[in-house]
């Protein structure tokens, strides 16, 4: 399998951004990251910088038009811009027969948007899939929490410490808990896990919110309890509980190695992100030699759905 060429949008870190990680790990695993492009001139030498402190070099262009124009071959963009860029990345992307990686949440829009992307890109034979990386983690709590692996939970709980304010917090954070959620009522393989939502309640919570709402899947029901806190604090707290039974994400401060820790012991996490990465790059190879691209977009377009409901229960009001 050849080695993909990527261009990345977006490739710096104004607020929150992986770029540089995203990249790093986008090369770890085989690809070619060619160039990468920003919004403006003058944070093209800053990202060139950080994406070389990673171990990354390539090209930088100051829009995805100069990126695009510079005709460098690309066989897909890695789109890591804040979520309002997210659209005109992808429309690049079909409009040049890319395939496409996009951070999370893929799209704030209609879940009825993130549909018709997904087709467009099914019917062009183009992969597009997703950055949400949390599900990279189950196996580690399994192992942490002696769980059977692929039980359905009847109680799943997270806590995240995401960034901003308002509705800003659960745009942010919650692909987390809703990757996860699929991922625990057997989504596999980028299919959908055929999820309804019901019930579902936002109330304030210290500095952010509770989220609480039911999850019925065809292998069972799942009381679910998302709390967000944007906590100024670091590395940011982060955590779930499968009935009942938590794991804590540590990150060692010195050499930025994760574990997860349960009630009895603690385990060392792969890095999810290099984890799910690397996938996302084998997915592309075996899609750039031929084979069919993945169904990657029914679990894409389920968590679109999911995620577009419990937005909308939030600007309905809070209690
Ligand atoms: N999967 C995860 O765990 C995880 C974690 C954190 C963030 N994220 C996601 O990553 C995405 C970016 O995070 P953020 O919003 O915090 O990003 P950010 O750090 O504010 O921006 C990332 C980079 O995008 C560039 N950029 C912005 N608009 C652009 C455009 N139109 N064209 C090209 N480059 C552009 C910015 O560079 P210039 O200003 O220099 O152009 C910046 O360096 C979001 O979707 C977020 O949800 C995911």
């Amino acid at each position: 399998m050849g080695s993909p060429r990527i261009g990345l949008v977006g490739a710096g870190r104004t607020r929150q951004g992986l770029g540089p990680f995203v990249a790093r790990d986008l090369q770890a695993a085989g690809a070619e990251v060619v160039a990468f492009c920003t919004s403006r001139a003058e944070t093209v030498a800053p990202t060139r910088a950080l994406l070389a402190s990673q171990g990354v070099a390539c090209e930088g262009f100051s829009s995805l038009e100069a990126l695009l124009a510079a005709d460098l071959g690309l066989e897909a963009l890695a789109i890591l811009t804040p979520p309002g860029a997210h659209r005109q990345g992808l429309e690049a992307a079909l409009e040049r027969g890319l395939h496409a990686l996009c951070e999370k949440p893929l799209s704030l829009g209609p879940a009825a948007e993130v549909e018709a992307l997904a087709a467009a890109f099914g019917e062009q034979g183009l992969a597009l899939l997703e950055n949400c990386q949390w599900p990279c983690t189950l196996e580690t709590a399994w192992a942490v929490l002696g769980r059977t692996p692929g039980a359905v939970p009847r109680t799943f709980a997270m806590g995240l410490t995401p960034e901003g304010r308002g509705r800003k917090l659960l745009e942010d954070a919650l692909s987390h808990p809703l990757s996860l959620l699929q991922a625990l009522h057997g989504a596999r393989d980028g299919r959908a896990a055929e999820l309804s939502l019901a019930a579902a309640g936002i109330r304030p919570w210290r500095a952010g919110y509770a989220l609480e709402c039911v999850v019925q899947g065809p292998h069972g029901r799942t009381e679910v309890e998302v709390l967000l806190d944007p906590a100024e604090v670091s590395p940011k707290p982060a955590w779930y509980a499968l009935d009942g039974a938590r794991v804590d994400r540590r990150i060692d401060p010195a050499s930025y190695r994760m574990s997860l820790e349960g009630p009895e012991r603690s385990l060392p996490l792969p890095d999810p992100l290099t984890q799910h990465i690397a996938s996302v790059t084998a997915t592309l190879a075996a899609t750039l030699s031929g084979a069919a691209p993945p169904p990657s977009t029914g679990a894409l377009v389920e968590r679109a759905h999911l995620l577009a409901q419990l937005l909308a229960t939030f600007d309905a009001g809070l209690p």
